[in-house]
């Protein structure tokens, strides 16, 4: 099968094509973090616009790039939900579109899920069960897939996600948005140790990042710390937390394979902390996908709505163009 992706959740326009026997064929990303940079954050209605723009361009680039004309497609693979809603509409009515002109299904597919599946594309062999941890910019989000594709929400943050209060820290600092490098890079030269700062619900798998944020907050302001220490002890108290709750998430459900996704998990300590645990343990294996497959992707989108086709759930042509109850794996 040759399948096309689409993501455009919230400020990367992507699009891809995967086959299920050649692999990923292209990829290519119009990230707009720099048009938002300029504000501090995303702002919804300048992404939608910049999806409009760039979509169809990027559509075209990828099946030049692959010389493949639409009527090669089998399937199309669209992120519907979760994420901005202007952002999502762009993507879906693009997927929609294409899909009733070439008389293609169209497949609806959460991001959180395309985030998870993002791991099996940087491990071939990698295959459910295994438990999975999404960090994103919006999401904290513990999750056990089994053998079936079925996911079951395990815990979640109750307040930020740890994206957030990277950005967020970043900001007081001083930083650019998004934060996470900004904090990574600060962090390099620190003392993870220096600082013990706050983990809430320990031994419950349930996240809550405000305390957290608020204590770097009044540890910034005293000034008695320099910020690379206040980095790397943020740093580490995120990785060491996160690390501690996936693990009892895995152990809960009898899991020896942990998969981590989403943006943060770029983060190299996160990658350091899991991985050493790795290391040491007997029965566990932590899989990360490559950097570039952290950050959204259409190439997710396109293998997610590969798995998933078995499932043989396709989004109405005439339906309401923007209908997030149905996309597949989580919702
Ligand atoms: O998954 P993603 O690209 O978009 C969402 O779905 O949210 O994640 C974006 C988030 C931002 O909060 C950004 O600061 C964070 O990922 N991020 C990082 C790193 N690279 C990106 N956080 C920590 N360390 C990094 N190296
Ligand atoms: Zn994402």
């Amino acid at each position: 099968m040759i399948v096309l992706g689409i993501e455009s959740s919230c400020d990367e326009t992507s699009v891809a094509v995967y086959s299920t026997e050649k692999g990923t064929l292209c990829s290519k990303t119009f990230s707009q973090a720099d048009i938002h940079a300029a504000f501090g954050g995303v702002i919804p209605e300048v992404a939608s616009r910049n999806h409009i723009q760039k979509i169809e361009p990027l559509y075209q680039a990828c099946m030049a790039e692959c010389s493949l004309t639409g009527k090669d497609l089998d399937l199309i693979g669209v992120t519907n939900a979760p994420g901005l809603i202007g952002a999502l509409f762009v993507g879906v009515s693009f997927a929609k579109g294409l899909g009733y002109a070439l008389k293609r299904p169209v497949m609806p597919v959460h991001h959180l899920a395309g985030h998870i599946l993002a791991a099996e594309l940087s491990y071939p062999e990698l295959r459910p069960p295994y438990t999975a941890l999404i960090v994103s910019g919006g999401h904290t989000h513990i999750f056990d897939v089994d053998e079936a594709l079925n996911f079951t929400l395990i815990g979640r943050t109750i307040d930020d996600a740890a994206g957030e209060v990277f950005d967020k820290t970043a900001k007081v600092m001083g930083g650019p948005y998004p934060g996470g490098i900004f904090i990574q890079n600060l962090a390099d030269n620190g003392n993870r140790n220096a600082i013990k700062f706050p983990k809430a619900f320990k031994g419950e798998i349930k996240f809550s990042f405000s305390g957290l944020k608020t204590a770097v907050m009044n540890t910034i302001n005293k000034g008695e710390y320099s910020l690379e220490d206040i980095a790397a002890s943020f740093q580490y108290t995120v990785a060491s937390t996160l690390l501690e709750k996936t693990l009892q998430a895995a152990s809960l459900y009898n899991r020896r394979k942990i998969v981590v996704g989403g943006g943060v998990a770029a983060n190299k300590e996160i990658r350091r902390v899991f991985n050493e645990y790795a290391e040491n343990s007997k029965n566990i294996e932590i899989f990360f996908p490559d950097l570039a497959r952290c950050t959204d992707n259409g190439e997710m989108i396109a293998y997610a709505a590969s798995r998933f086709y078995k499932f043989r759930k396709f989004l109405n042509y005439k339906g309401s163009a923007y209908d997030t109850k149905h996309s597949i794996g989580l919702l």
